[in-house]
């Protein structure tokens, strides 16, 4: 089994997607407000059975879990991978990173050092730095932060950092592969930032690894990082580690902010064992990193936007430190950098005020419960029994259980029963995934001999036009189609291929296909037929169950019609080959 196939086998798709939305149950399904669009209605469906999703509504798109992740973390496939590895306590080898031998990467710190370089000087000299510099001013950044920090800025320009690098004799393919350029269909490079405020990305020993890039107005998205290269990596990086170290280990505490404004600031207004977790769902990885120098970990994230899901994954952390989090709570809708720029001893005192992780929680949870009702003690105990299940240190947890028997008032063997019914939690320290019984699809071996067939057969290059990406249901698949449409063969495809997809792509260029090398095209054909038949008839299916949702009927009538088509085209052959056989 590959480690790819390992991670799906692993994961839930429907704890993944519960982490960004609430789901609710519908029949064999669940259900929830698309975490994609605005909505009113639900029309986003979680299929376990199938460990896919879809979106009936604006979308209108689906997937397995890669697909769900790479579309809600705006992330490409191999970053996807590495959180998803990450979530599923799954180890991915060196080569899914691009080889990963230290002296390979030195020629990618080397660039991107390079292009902090330059993008810091257009900040400080250029003109056309002039809206990026009051920008800063405007965020009460000063001066010697900007060079602390290396702020930078990239002109509007497809390649005024190309023309600079290439001249200073780095290598094109290095830039390509840094993230720094980006190679379109006709293998045309351009600088990936224009007009954005550059932010270098340091790893603990100071090497650029990459860039975040903030724009300079209210258009979204608001950041854009480096791609995943052989120096990046968004879920094991935390911004201002290389700043923060020293600090953290001296105060042996750190603070986890979530964006790089937050922690600029912070290290401006001397609280200097910041450091960022980029935004997303603090990983174990990350955990893993700061544990080294101190176990004492802070959070001051929005935790009203982490999921309920996410939060239990954070407490499991805290079996791994060996020590307690806690939570920085700032009044309603402040950043971190808000509240040190206004007063700084306003935020020491936040940070005083701070309060364990799982009190956090109660607090959380109880807020909008009315606990003299039997409704509200059901809530309270429902949601508050998962997150006592994930503690591990018997004393902290019978802590709590105390707690929130006192709560509700309730006595305490009845609440220790319902702790002991409580299946064991997906999320206890290292453990993180459970033994799964049900088998679970991981491959579609005719996805898998359809690209086979292309891959193999580059004279049937031009039968791709045939084919919709959206045929292939697994993202590994629908990814190396959606590669293979933008190169000339398959070389170039191994070549560009991210390096997570290269085993994928060996098993496929190996799979053994029918000798015949006759008749080709109808065997393509009938592959390419089945797996239309396969997607058109899930869909149907998929539309008839949400038939109580609000699905685009209109959208629904084109599957029939086109069902039915298919059925048609097929009588049509079978009687064609019917009429050859007796000819
Ligand atoms: P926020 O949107 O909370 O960032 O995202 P922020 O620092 O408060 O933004 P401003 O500049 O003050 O308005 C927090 C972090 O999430 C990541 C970035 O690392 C950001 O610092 N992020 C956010 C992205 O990667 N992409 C996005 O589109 C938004
Ligand atoms: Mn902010």
């Amino acid at each position: 089994m590959s480690v790819i196939d390992e991670i799906k086998q692993k994961l839930d798709i429907a704890e993944v997607v519960g982490q960004y939305a609430t789901l609710k149950k519908a029949g064999r399904n669940l259900t929830a407000i698309c975490p994609f669009h605005s909505e009113k209605h639900p029309s986003f469906f979680v299929y376990p059975e199938q460990q896919s999703w879809h979106c009936f509504g604006a979308c209108n798109t689906g997937g397995d879990v890669f697909a769900f992740v790479m579309k809600k973390e705006n992330m490409d496939f191999g970053e996807a991978l590495k959180l998803l590895a990450d979530r599923a306590g799954v180890t991915l080898p060196a080569r899914y990173d691009g080889g990963g031998r230290e002296e390979e990467k030195k020629p990618f710190f080397a660039a991107n050092e390079a292009a902090a370089l330059y993008y810091h000087n257009l900040l400080l000299n250029s003109p056309a730095a002039a809206g990026a510099k009051s920008y800063v001013e405007k965020r009460g950044i000063n001066q010697q932060t900007i060079e602390d920090f290396q702020l930078g800025f990239s002109v509007d320009s497809y390649d005024a950092l190309k023309l600079y690098l290439l001249e200073k004799g780095h290598d094109e393919k290095t830039l390509i592969a840094a993230g720094l350029l980006y190679e379109d269909e006709r293998h045309k490079t351009s600088d990936r930032f224009r007009g954005k405020l550059m932010i270098p990305i340091r790893d603990a020993k100071g090497r650029v690894t990459g860039f975040g890039a903030r724009v300079l107005d209210n258009s979204e998205p608001k950041y854009k990082n480096s791609p995943d290269s052989p120096t990046f990596s968004k879920s094991a990086t935390l911004y201002g580690i290389d700043r923060a170290a020293a600090a953290i280990r001296k105060l042996d505490f750190a603070i986890i902010m979530e964006g790089y404004m937050d922690v600029i600031m912070a290290h401006q207004c001397g609280v200097t064992n910041a450091v960022a977790c980029m935004g997303t769902a603090i990983t174990e990885t990350q955990v893993n990193i700061l544990k080294r120098l101190s176990k004492n970990l802070l959070l001051s994230l929005d935790a009203d936007a982490a999921g309920e899901e996410a939060m239990l994954r954070t407490v499991a952390y805290e079996n791994i430190l060996n020590a307690e989090m806690r939570v920085i709570r700032l009044p309603q809708g402040k950043d971190p950098d808000e509240v040190m720029l206004e007063d700084v001893t306003k935020w020491n005192g936040f940070v005083k005020d701070s309060i364990p992780l799982v009190d956090f929680l109660f607090e959380k949870t109880t807020a909008g419960l009315d606990l003299a009702t039997a409704r509200g003690k059901t809530t309270a105990v429902d949601n508050l029994l998962s997150v006592i299940a994930a503690i591990n240190d018997p004393i902290r947890q019978a802590h709590y259980l105390q707690k929130l028997a006192a709560l509700v008032n309730v006595d305490m063997n009845t609440i220790q029963a319902s702790l002991v019914r409580l299946k064991p939690s997906p999320v206890r320290g290292k453990t993180v995934s459970k033994p799964v019984n049900v088998p679970r699809p991981i491959t579609s071996s005719r996805e898998e001999y359809c690209l086979a067939f292309l891959l193999q057969y580059p004279q049937l290059r031009e039968f791709q036009a045939n084919i919709s990406p959206d045929y292939f249901s697994h993202t590994i698949n629908r990814e190396i189609f959606l590669a293979y449409q933008s190169v000339k063969d398959v070389q170039e495809l191994k070549n560009s291929l991210d390096p997570a997809l290269q085993e994928h792509l060996d098993v496929i260029m190996n799979k053994e296909l029918p000798t015949a090398r006759n008749n080709l095209d109808s065997r393509l054909n009938d592959c390419v037929m089945e797996l239309r038949k396969t997607y058109l008839r899930n869909m149907a299916a998929r539309r008839a169950e949400a038939a109580d949702v609000e699905v685009d009927l209109e959208e629904g009538v084109k599957i029939g019609s086109q069902l039915k088509e298919l059925d048609a085209d097929r009588v049509k052959k079978r009687q064609s080959s019917y009429g050859k056989l007796r000819r």
